[in-house]
């Protein structure tokens, strides 16, 4: 009874496979390590490779006595996937429907799948719930929602009736607390690691993409979930797998918005540092914002946001400061 965690070298598969063993269960990482970090997977055995290498992947569930899968392996730059559409395409939707056909042969019927609140584009109104409409806003969105769809066919089959469940994450920050798994803000473009790349290299400012939205202090409205909670929220949606739960997607948030301004405004109390910013322009796309209805995962999975935007600045202080080159030598 082995999980194959797929992408489990990257930032928040290498959280969930510690959560998961810290939940008893075994795990095999399978990860091309092209964007992921050796480092980053602790306690787990890592092959690397593809997940559209059907012999391997056959082999791994053969091997391994694999009973499901979470799978994280894709690519999720939304600007890159605007500019090379193929490749997010062929690696985040074909090599996941080469990995399905083999987990049906081998009879593997459990999956959890990284999916992401892109696919809600600009929401209509707040916070967003799984039933409101999908409108994904770039091609990145677009392979999210392809593979919740496939996944959705998958669970028709009849031979093997693949039962799922998507988790649709929000702004996924922070650090693990003992300081061994962060984000490396030279491949991220999110708020918190540039926030935090402000804070520690005097070379660079901050942009703040608008601060004339229709929000109280003018900046962007996000959801910010704490990556080690969103590591829990995997181990729940096997948990619920496990004990025969049907086929679901779920948002996995706090509920809580927070602006840009909030999340400068604790970086520089926690830091005691100031951050240095300029207001640029808005950024094509944001919508103006975006948090969760987080009631379903509660009430499915039994799985709430157990830390807040505290615990998220503070790890991810702790981990910048200390890995300011991410997993790279020379920190
Ligand atoms: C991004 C992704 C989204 C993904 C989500 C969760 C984009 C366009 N969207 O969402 O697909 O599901 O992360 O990981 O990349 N901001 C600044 N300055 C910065 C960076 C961000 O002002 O240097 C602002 C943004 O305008 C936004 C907020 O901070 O209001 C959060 O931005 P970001 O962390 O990039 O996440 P999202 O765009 O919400």
């Amino acid at each position: 009874m082995t999980v194959l965690v797929t992408g489990g070298a990257g930032y928040i598969g290498a959280h969930t496979v510690r959560a998961l063993r810290s939940s008893g269960r075994k795990v095999v990482v399978l990860d091309t390590l092209e964007r992921g970090n050796r480092e980053a997977v602790i306690d787990a055995e890592l092959i690397v490779g593809d997940v559209a290498d059907q012999g391997l992947v056959a082999k791994i569930c053969g091997d391994k006595g694999v009973s499901s899968v979470i799978h994280f392996a894709a690519y999720k730059a939304v600007g890159e996937s605007m500019l090379e559409p193929e490749k997010y395409w062929n690696n985040n939707v074909a090599s996941t429907e080469k990995m399905l056909d083999v987990l049906t042969e081998q009879r593997v019927d459990k999956f959890v799948f990284s999916s992401s609140a892109a696919v809600y584009g600009t929401p209509l109104s707040m916070p967003v719930t799984e039933s409101d409409p999908t409108k994904p806003e770039s091609v990145y969105a677009e392979t999210k929602l392809a593979v919740e769809k496939l996944l959705g066919a998958f669970s028709q089959n009849t031979d093997c009736r693949l039962r799922s469940v998507s988790l649709r994450y929000f702004n996924a920050a922070g650090a693990s607390k003992d300081n061994r798994i962060g984000e490396d803000w030279s491949s991220s473009q999110n708020l918190v690691p540039q926030v935090m790349r402000a804070l520690l290299d005097k070379d660079f400012k901050l942009e703040i993409f608008g601060n004339d939205y229709p929000t109280p202090d003018g900046t962007g409205v996000r959801d910010y979930i704490h990556v080690e909670d969103l590591a829990v929220a995997h181990v729940k949606a096997l948990d619920y797998l496990e004990s025969g739960g049907e086929t679901l997607v779920c948002n996995i948030g706090t509920g809580s918005g927070t602006s840009v301004m909030q999340v400068i405004d604790l970086a520089e109390k926690i830091s005691r540092k100031k951050v240095p910013y300029r207001i640029a322009a808005r950024r094509a796309g944001d919508p103006i914002s975006v948090f969760a209805d987080a009631r379903l995962a509660e009430k499915k999975l039994g799985w709430k946001a157990a830390r807040g935007l505290p615990e998220i600045i503070e790890s991810a202080y702790e981990w910048h400061r200390t890995h300011p080159n991410g997993y790279r030598r020379g920190n």
